[in-house]
């Protein structure tokens, strides 16, 4: 079955054409990012303008030499989280072509709907078995979740404050780095290693690292890196490779840490990493180190960097394994979506 997808919730508009949730076709992506560095993030109007340009080109790039949109069987669309001027977007345009076509619309959760990136084709063999525990680090959530099969999630838990990615781009914003903040901090954090003798990461806090729940937060760590830049003041410049390998350190050692802790109560057999934050390198080696040193059997999936970002072929994916369309009708974006609802 082939799924046209079409992914609007943020700052990029993207439409793929995927079959059977596991083999791209195609997978067109137009990013405002550039508009947002600028401006140091994202202001939604703007975005919401990008998405109303760029809708229909990506669309018909990405059904060009594909059999065109007539060789779809049916379309799936984020409904939510997201803004909703962006949300907006894409919804309306795939209600109109579902009616317009006659072909079955199905509505995707865009935290779901990362998870589904590990089914995509990649150079495995293997696809992910049940149960699987999976992590959702993106610019606005960070969830820990139970997979017992398709369309049966149990959250164990989540972000009280700021998200993991929130925490990158807004101690980004603290260091004068671009935006988004994750590829600026961990360019610079990578600078850091190649010069340091890897000393000890442990200038800031980690919290609700040892708490017994699964939750996190992060808003602590932005009001330490305040208080750092601060004292450091003029000496800041020739201190930021150091500052974003210890930002980078802590955030990942919390991710790490929690879901290890959940893979050894819970004793999943796959582990799914998902989110913009998954492209992060330090984070997949330390995930990888940990679960081999770990003794635990469990297989470790990550997509690669780029199907990690927002892109409409896990949009397709999942719209496939949790094939369930409803009337145009009834489909409606939902800014505040959660991952279960
Ligand atoms: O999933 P995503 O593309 O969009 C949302 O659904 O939010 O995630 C975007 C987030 C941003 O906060 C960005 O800074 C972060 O993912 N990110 C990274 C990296 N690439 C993107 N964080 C750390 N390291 C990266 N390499
Ligand atoms: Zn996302």
């Amino acid at each position: 079955m082939k799924i046209l997808g079409i992914e609007t919730s943020c700052d990029e508009t993207s439409a793929a054409i995927v079959e059977d949730g596991t083999i791209i076709l195609s997978n067109v992506i137009a990013s405002s990012i550039d508009l947002h560095a600028k401006t140091g993030g994202i202001i939604p109007e703007q975005a919401a303008r990008k998405q109303v340009q760029s809708i229909i080109p990506v669309i018909q790039e990405s059904v060009k030499n594909r059999g065109g949109i007539e060789g779809i069987d049916s379309i799936a669309v984020t409904i939510g989280p997201g803004l909703i001027g962006s949300l907006l977007v894409g919804v309306e345009t795939a209600k109109t072509i579902s009616t317009l076509l006659g072909k079955p619309i199905i509505p995707v959760n865009h935290l779901i709907g990362h998870i589904y990136a590990n089914w995509l084709d990649n150079k495995r063999q293997s696809k992910p078995e049940f149960p699987a525990l999976a992590l959702v680090v993106s610019g606005g959530h960070t969830d820990l979740v139970l997979l017992f099969g398709h369309g049966d999630i149990r959250l164990l838990g989540g972000t009280r404050d700021d998200a993991a990615g929130e925490a990158f781009d807004k101690t980004a914003r603290l260091l004068k780095l671009g935006y988004p903040g994750g590829p600026s901090i961990s360019a610079e954090a990578a600078r850091y290693d190649e010069k340091s003798s890897k000393s000890e990461l442990n200038m800031f806090p980690r919290p609700m690292i040892n708490k017994k729940n699964y939750d996190f937060s992060f808003s602590g760590l932005k009001t330490s890196v305040l208080r750092k830049t601060q004292n450091l003041d003029s000496n800041l410049q020739t201190q930021i490779p150091q500052l974003s390998a210890e930002i980078q350190e802590a955030i990942v050692d919390v991710l790490v840490h929690k879901s290890l802790k959940a893979m050894r109560v819970f004793k999943p057999k796959s582990f799914l990493l998902a989110g913009g934050v998954a492209a992060n390198q330090r984070l997949r080696d330390k995930f990888n180190l940990e679960i081999n040193n770990s003794k635990l059997k469990i297989d470790f999936y990550v997509p690669p960097p780029q199907l990690c970002t927002d892109n409409a072929a896990y949009i397709a994916g999942a719209a496939f394994f949790n094939y369930s369309p409803i009337l145009w009708s009834k489909v409606n974006a939902n800014p505040s979506l959660t991952i279960v609802s």
